[in-house]
C-alpha cells in the first residue's frame, strides 16, 4: 500500500509514519519543515515540499500511485488563529482545496484528514459524540469544520471518500521514545509540565482555578499519539474496504483536570514541580471529552495506552532524550 503523509514530519503526522511503515506500507512523507522536523522522519521516502505551492503538491502525487493521502499539516494553535485569522484559512482551508484538487486530477480517492475537537464549540452534552452540534468559537476550529464541509461535497461531487478523524487532546510518545513531540513555541500541557519537571523550565502556569470542575481546573481527554496513529490506520482500512465517507470523535473517554495531570506527572517523574497560577486562557472550555464508541464500532478502533500515567511516563522518556539532546 503506497500512503502519502502531508505533514509526515510534525509531532502525530511522524507517528503515523513509524506506525505505517511498521505494518508494512509504503510511506511518503511531504513536508515544508515550518515546524516539522527532518529526522522525525523514520521511515519511508522523504519530500520536502510545500502545501502552498500547487506545483509541488502535483509533482509529488504524480510519483506514484498512492493508495491513500493523509492530511497533517496545519496551523494548530487556537489563540493565534483568533489573532491571525488569515493565516489559518489560507493554509488549513484553501491549501486543503488545492491538495483535494489535485488528488481528483490525479485519481486519488482516499483521504484521511486530521480534524479537532474544536469544531464542536462550547460543549453541549458531557461528553461529545459525532451528532453534537458544530458550533467552532475559533478560527481554527471553523477552519477544520469548513474542510469537512468540503469532504462532504467532494464525495458527492468526485467520488473521493474521506475520514475526518476529530482528535481531543493529542499526547504522549513514541514507547521506545525514538520521536515525541517537539513544538515550537511549545503550548500543550503535558510537555509544558514535564520541561518543568526536568527544569528546562522553572514552573508551570495553570491557567484558571476557578472553572465548573471538582477542582477549578479544566478537564480534558488526552489520548496517545500512537493511538491517534492507529486510528488512522484503521481508516485507510475502512476505505480500502470500500467503506462510506466517515468523521470519528477520538478520545479516551476520561476526563483529567490540569491538576491531576500535574499530580500524575509528579509521580511518573518523581520531581517536584512548581505551580503557578495564571489567569484563564481565552477559549477554554471547562471540559472536553469524547465519546468515541462509534470509532470503536465502525474501525475496531481500540486504544492500547488508555491511561494517563502510561502516555506521561513515554512522553517523560521523551522529555528526558530532548534534555540530552538540547546539551548536546
Ligand atoms: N494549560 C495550562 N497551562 C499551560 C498550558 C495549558 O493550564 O501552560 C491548560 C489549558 O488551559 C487547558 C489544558 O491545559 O485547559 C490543555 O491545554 P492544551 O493547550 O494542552 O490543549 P487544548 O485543550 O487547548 O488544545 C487541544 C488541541 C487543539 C484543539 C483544542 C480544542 O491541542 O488543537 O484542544 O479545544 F484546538
Amino acid at each position: 500500500m503506497n500512503v502519502l503523509i502531508i505533514g509526515g514530519a510534525g509531532y502525530i503526522g511522524s507517528h503515523m509514519v513509524a506506525l505505517l511503515a511498521e505494518h508494512g506500507a509504503d510511506v511518503t512523507t511531504f513536508d515544508n519543515l515550518s515546524s516539522g522536523y527532518r529526522d522525525s522522519v523514520i521511515a519511508g521516502e522523504f519530500v520536502h515540499g510545500d502545501l502552498a505551492d500547487p506545483y509541488a503538491i502535483d509533482a509529488v502525487l504524480a510519483r506514484k500511485r498512492f493508495d491513500a493521502v493523509m492530511h497533517f499539516a496545519s496551523y494548530i494553535q487556537v489563540g493565534e488563529s483568533v489573532r491571525n485569522p488569515a493565516i489559518y484559512y489560507r493554509n488549513n482551508v484553501a491549501n486543503t482545496l488545492n491538495l483535494l484538487q489535485s488528488m481528483v486530477a490525479h485519481d486519488v480517492k482516499r483521504f484521511i484528514f486530521s480534524s479537532t475537537a474544536a469544531v464542536f464549540g462550547v460543549p453541549q452534552t458531557d461528553l461529545i459524540d459525532e451528532e453534537h452540534v458544530k458550533a467552532p468559537i475559533n478560527p481554527y476550529g471553523a477552519s477544520k469544520l469548513m474542510v469537512e464541509r468540503m469532504l462532504a461535497d467532494f464525495d458527492v461531487a468526485y467520488g473521493l471518500k474521506s475520514v475526518a478523524l476529530r482528535y481531543f487532546n493529542a499526547a504522549g510518545a513514541d514507547p521506545q521514545a525514538r520521536i515525541g513531540e517537539r513544538h515550537e513555541p511549545e503550548t500543550h500541557l503535558i510537555p509544558l509540565v514535564l520541561q518543568a519537571a526536568s527544569g528546562y523550565r522553572p514552573n508551570i502556569s495553570v491557567f484558571g482555578r476557578d472553572y465548573q470542575t471538582a477542582d477549578g481546573t479544566c478537564i480534558r481527554d488526552y489520548i496517545h499519539v500512537r493511538d491517534l496513529a492507529d486510528a488512522h490506520r484503521l481508516a485507510i482500512e475502512h476505505l480500502l474496504h470500500t467503506g462510506s465517507s466517515e468523521q470519528f470523535n477520538l478520545g479516551n473517554g476520561n476526563g483529567y483536570s490540569v491538576a491531576e495531570v500535574i499530580e500524575v506527572a509528579r509521580r511518573v517523574t518523581g520531581r517536584t514541580i512548581e505551580v503557578v497560577d495564571g489567569p484563564r486562557r481565552e477559549g477554554d472550555p471547562a471540559k472536553l471529552v469524547a465519546n468515541s464508541t462509534k470509532a470503536k464500532a465502525v474501525l475496531g478502533w481500540n486504544p492500547q495506552f488508555a491511561d494517563l500515567e502510561t502516555i506521561v511516563k513515554h512522553a517523560w522518556a521523551w522529555e528526558q532524550r530532548q534534555l540530552e539532546a538540547r546539551k548536546g
